[in-house]
């Protein structure tokens, strides 16, 4: 498949590793959400590596400097329950002061289609870098309901942070929302029947908790 300009593959051989123990059906949730935290960091690096900043004078022990801090209002982002909440921690350790909204979808197991069932996001969202935290983008329905959401509640400027995505979810989400960029740590080949991606990792929430 031709990458598209909005995609980003953050490909890093601690990326790669840390991903391949976590498709490993044997590996346990508890080990699983450690790893699931971890590429959240290396994740975040790529995503936010051009946040905007600006220059402030400081006493270093040795001397004075003039030196990069983060510029702005902060981001916000919102974690599409249940599974965006593994992908959140590492990031809010990155960016400590970012506010966070939160989107409940499930999707409706006949259609695959989204279904909200809450919504909590900062009154100020439109002056800030909105990224929107789902480790999966299969189908794309869940992504662009949850964009467009953000989008009516005036988000100006959007990002999409995945764990994996599949062709499908990406075209959907080019076509629903051109302006969005997405980063992933690998695209994987297809969606089955069920609209879970191939080869996959199962069910990120179901992994991350041990339910089934
Ligand atoms: N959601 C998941 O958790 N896994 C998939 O493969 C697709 C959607």
């Amino acid at each position: 498949m031709n990458t598209p300009s909005n995609l980003i593959v953050a490909e890093h051989p601690l990326i790669a590793h840390k991903l391949s123990l976590m498709r490993d059906k044997a590996t346990p949730s508890m080990q699983f959400r450690h790893l699931l935290r971890e590429v959240s960091l290396l994740l975040g690096y790529e995503l936010l590596r051009d946040l905007p900043t600006e220059l402030r004078d400081i006493e270093t022990p040795a001397g004075a400097a003039r030196v990069p801090f983060l510029k702005g209002k902060k981001l916000t982002f919102v974690p599409i329950l249940r599974a965006g909440n593994g992908l959140l921690d590492g990031l809010l350790e990155l960016v400590p002061s970012a506010r966070v909204g939160h989107i409940g979808l499930y999707r409706d197991p006949d259609t695959l289609e989204a279904v909200e069932y809450y919504c909590k996001l900062p009154d100020d969202i439109a002056e800030r870098l909105a990224v929107v935290v789902d480790p999966m983008l299969a189908t794309g329905h869940s992504a662009v309901a949850a964009i467009s959401r953000l989008k009516d509640h005036g988000a100006r400027e959007v990002r999409l942070v995945c764990l994996l995505a599949a062709p499908e979810g990406i075209a959907e989400l080019a076509r629903a929302h051109p302006g969005v960029r997405v980063f992933t740590a690998a695209v994987d080949a297809h969606l089955n029947d069920h609209g879970y991606i191939v080869p996959g990792l199962g069910d990120a929430g179901d992994r991350m908790f041990g339910t089934k």
